[in-house]
């Protein structure tokens, strides 16, 4: 009965108002997912990979393509979902856009999503790890980590009112990008429910590597700059700025970064990771 009234709340706000992506002014829309469907629904396969055979950063989940850990919500959002096996098994998703988009010379490349976590209280988040992010298409051809290069638009560890973003580039164990660490900043996120716009600039428009510059962004303010020049090699800054990129979002579980969830961790809605919309623009 709870779950029909939800349903039937969820078709009633669907039926209202699609959540496009913003025009944004001197900017084109080259792409958005706005996640239309049914309740229940799986991402569009035309423009989606659910990725399930992948293990990294010691993190402990497993990705399923389970609609109990992503699907669309009816309302025009995507939920990554976790869950807890009652053999303590952690289990979540992370989709990738099949698509991959590249920076043109003389334009601004912008990618921005609006994004928000689920409402369960900080103290039961220890372990989550959601992300919204970009991979050299690269990568997807032979080249290693992290010389394909990576993007990190939003990131967020154990609730924390702390997002990061972060590039990583060059060779492990150092190099350009200062690996592992990556060269990152973060900003605070606002203490609401509500969705927030987070955006990454690729600007090419002086048409001078070294004054070229990648931007990120949490709801139009500015937090973390990187300049072609600090790179010192254009090729090296190419893998960043001049590179076709695709997009991922995850919600990771435990791992080197977050730590292990704890016995207060909840599984489920209140510690899902919603996504509104995705887009990608050029000036
Ligand atoms: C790109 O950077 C230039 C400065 O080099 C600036 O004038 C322009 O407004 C930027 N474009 C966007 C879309 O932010």
């Amino acid at each position: 009965m709870h779950f029909q009234s939800l349903n039937l709340l969820a078709l009633a706000i669907s039926s209202v108002s699609a959540t496009l992506s913003p025009n944004l002014p001197g900017m084109n829309l080259v792409w958005q997912e706005t996640f239309v469907g049914e309740q229940g629904d799986m991402v569009d396969l035309t423009q989606w990979t659910v990725v399930t055979d992948l293990h990294n950063n010691q993190e402990l989940e497993t990705y399923t393509q389970s609609d109990s850990n992503m699907q669309l919500s009816g309302g025009q959002t995507l939920q990554l979902v976790p869950q807890q096996a009652e053999t303590g098994e952690w289990t979540s998703s992370r989709i990738e856009s099949i698509q991959s988009w590249t920076p043109a010379p003389g334009k601004t490349m912008q990618v921005q999503a609006a994004l928000r976590g689920g409402s369960s209280p900080l103290d039961t988040k220890q372990g989550m790890w959601p992300a919204f992010w970009m991979l050299g298409d690269s990568m997807r051809h032979g080249t290693p980590w992290p010389l394909c290069g990576e993007l990190d638009i939003f990131e967020q560890i154990n609730g924390q009112l702390t997002g990061y973003g972060t590039a990583h580039c060059d060779h492990t164990g150092g190099g350009a990008c200062n690996e592992p660490s990556g060269l990152g900043q973060s900003i605070p996120i606002p203490q609401d429910d509500d969705f927030h716009t987070w955006a990454l600039k690729i600007n090419r428009s002086s048409n001078n590597w070294q004054t070229e510059t990648i931007e990120w962004y949490l709801d139009g303010v500015l937090f973390h700059t990187l300049v072609g020049a600090q790179f010192g090699d254009e090729g090296l800054w190419a893998t960043l700025a001049h590179s076709p990129m695709y997009i991922i979002l995850n919600l990771a579980v435990g791992g080197t970064w977050p730590g292990d969830p704890n016995e207060a961790t909840l599984p489920g809605w209140g510690n899902m990771f919603e996504v509104q919309y995705v887009a990608v623009y050029s000036s």
